[in-house]
């Protein structure tokens, strides 16, 4: 049946899009980010510029996205302003230096921020969808994030229709947008599998601008192999995790695990799945990746509920072609669903995320290499992390090749406080902070955490303060990393 909005060239798409405008792309990780159009807005760009007219936008995702998304529009100089997290090479290179500004927020409030008004008006929404139908229901892919506000709040919408992605996969997702401030009630999720929402995104189909057709797969990259480091990094986190069922302060049945994206984040989940005292769990989180998918064949994962399923090609063949099998398992949820607080505090989270550097008090920066350069952004790690029943964060006990100790006496830059930390693991060990004061926290965390070449170094930091609650000297506090600024190395700061 002919659908009432009209089918359009990506170039046609973006030539809607107006210098200065605010774009609303779906896309959560490189998983369901819109493609051809963000591509087609790349190119219109460069014409603008060649001509000598100004064509930059604001760039408003779930997460991450493929290079299709960031890598084009930044290497086109197309992003005047950019939230709420990126990975990409191109656009973290023109964030630090100073071409596109860019914001960098707690995930699970983008949504809430778009409707309330505080990041201006959204023009257009970019959307990928495995269907749409005449009457704007939206079948979204392999990511929900934030589309579900870009289709409610943006002024007009563009669609594009991606056939790789199977019309099947209505019924993966739960759509739920909470009401806001003063009218918001709880948000009924009272365990990992609970859906409280719509199957698909509802629009007014007079608001679709125009539909693009498209046949190509998500832009996910692979996963290195574990190595030595962060497998013994994730069998800590496991016998740590054993150790407090053991203890009676994690019920028998265990708690749904939330964990982060990336190499450390594979090998703990893999250590979880193989070690023998840890139940098959459930995953309240942010991305489903491919180390779950593994999990739940081997039935050690039982649900995994999350904002998008981030998976390799390969995986991804296999999930659609045993459709009914991964349904019955998983679900994607909005962003401020999936990393809600009241939800993360209500199930009783064990979350599990990495660190760029730890201070010896328990501080954590995920965010900015000595304290100026950003990486990707806090991502969901803080929504987490500040909620979570125990969080953790974990880090290997060197960077760049042994120069740098990631344990730090005071971190160049701060995302999660010490309040919000209770265990640091890396490969060393597991540093246990729960009811430890500085003094105790600086101990436990050298002793069990640092790698032994740099522990001398960060005990005789620690020792030479004797006075006051926490011991720092704010004159010699990142005296390790003004060493690696000049020297290239953190080794041998001597504090006389
Ligand atoms: N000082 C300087 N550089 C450091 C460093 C330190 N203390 N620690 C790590 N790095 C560098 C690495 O050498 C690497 O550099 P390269 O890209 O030039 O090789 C880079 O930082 C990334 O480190 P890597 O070991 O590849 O880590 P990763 O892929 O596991 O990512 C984070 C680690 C912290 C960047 C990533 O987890 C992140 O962005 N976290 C924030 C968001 C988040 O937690 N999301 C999940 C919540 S659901």
């Amino acid at each position: 049946m002919a659908l009432p909005f009209p089918e359009i060239t990506a170039d046609e798409a973006a030539a809607l899009i107006e210098h200065g405008q605010t774009i609303g792309f779906s896309g959560f990780t490189p998983a369901g980010a819109a493609k051809a159009i963000p591509r087609a807005i790349a190119d219109r760009a460069r014409a603008e510029h060649a001509a000598g007219r100004p064509f930059k936008l604001g760039v408003i995702t779930g997460a991450s996205t493929g290079d299709s998304l960031d890598g084009h529009l930044a290497e086109a100089d197309a992003v005047a302003w950019r939230t709420p997290y990126q990975s990409n090479a191109a656009m973290r290179r023109n964030i630090n230096e100073g071409r596109t500004r860019f914001f960098d927020m707690h995930l699970s409030l983008l949504q809430q921020w778009v409707r309330y008004g505080f990041l201006g008006k959204v023009h257009y929404a970019v959307v990928e969808a495995a269907e749409v139908t005449k009457d704007g229901e939206i079948t979204l892919t392999t990511s929900v994030g934030a589309t579900n506000t870009f289709l409610s709040q943006a002024e007009r919408i563009l669609i594009e229709v991606n056939s790789f992605h199977p019309t099947e996969l209505y019924g993966l997702h739960d759509i739920y947008e909470p009401g806001d401030p003063p009218n918001r009630r709880e948000i009924p999720v009272y365990t990992v599998r609970d859906r409280c929402g719509r199957m698909v995104a509802k629009v007014d189909p007079r608001r679709i601008a125009g539909v693009v057709f498209t046949d190509e797969p998500d832009e996910v990259g692979a996963f290195r192999e574990a190595d030595a480091v962060t497998r013994k990094i994730g069998e800590n986190v496991a016998s740590f995790l054993a150790a407090e069922i053991h203890a009676g302060r994690i019920p028998p049945g265990f708690l749904p695990i939330q964990s982060g994206v990336g190499n450390i984040a594979n090998a703990v989940l893999g250590a979880l799945g193989e070690h023998p005292e840890i139940p098959s769990f459930e995953m309240f989180s942010e991305v489903i990746q491919d180390s779950v998918i593994e999990l739940m064949e081997n039935e050690r994962i039982s649900f995994a509920s999350g904002t998008s399923l981030t998976v390799s090609q390969e995986k991804l063949t296999q999930i659609y072609r045993e459709l009914d099998f991964f349904r019955r398992r998983m679900l994607l949820r909005p962003q401020e669903i999936s990393n809600n607080p009241e939800i993360v505090r209500r199930l009783g989270i064990i979350s599990v995320n990495t660190a760029i550097e730890v201070d010896i008090f328990g501080n954590v920066n995920s965010t900015h290499i000595m304290g100026s350069s950003m990486m990707n952004g806090i991502g969901g790690s803080g929504d987490f992390t500040r909620n979570a029943y125990i969080s953790i964060f974990t880090c290997p006990s060197l960077a760049k090749g042994g120069k740098i100790s990631p344990i730090v006496p005071l971190c160049s830059h701060l995302d999660h406080s010490e309040h919000s930390v209770q265990v640091i693991v890396t490969e060393q060990g597991v540093a246990d902070l729960r009811g430890k004061d500085p003094h105790e926290r600086a101990t436990e965390i050298i002793d069990k955490c640092a790698h032994p070449e740099f522990r001398d170094e960060l005990l005789g930091y620690s020792a030479d303060v004797k006075d006051g609650h926490t011991p720092q000297t704010l004159d010699r506090a990142y005296a390790m990393h003004q060493s690696f600024l000049e020297r290239g190395s953190m080794h041998g700061v001597l504090w006389k």
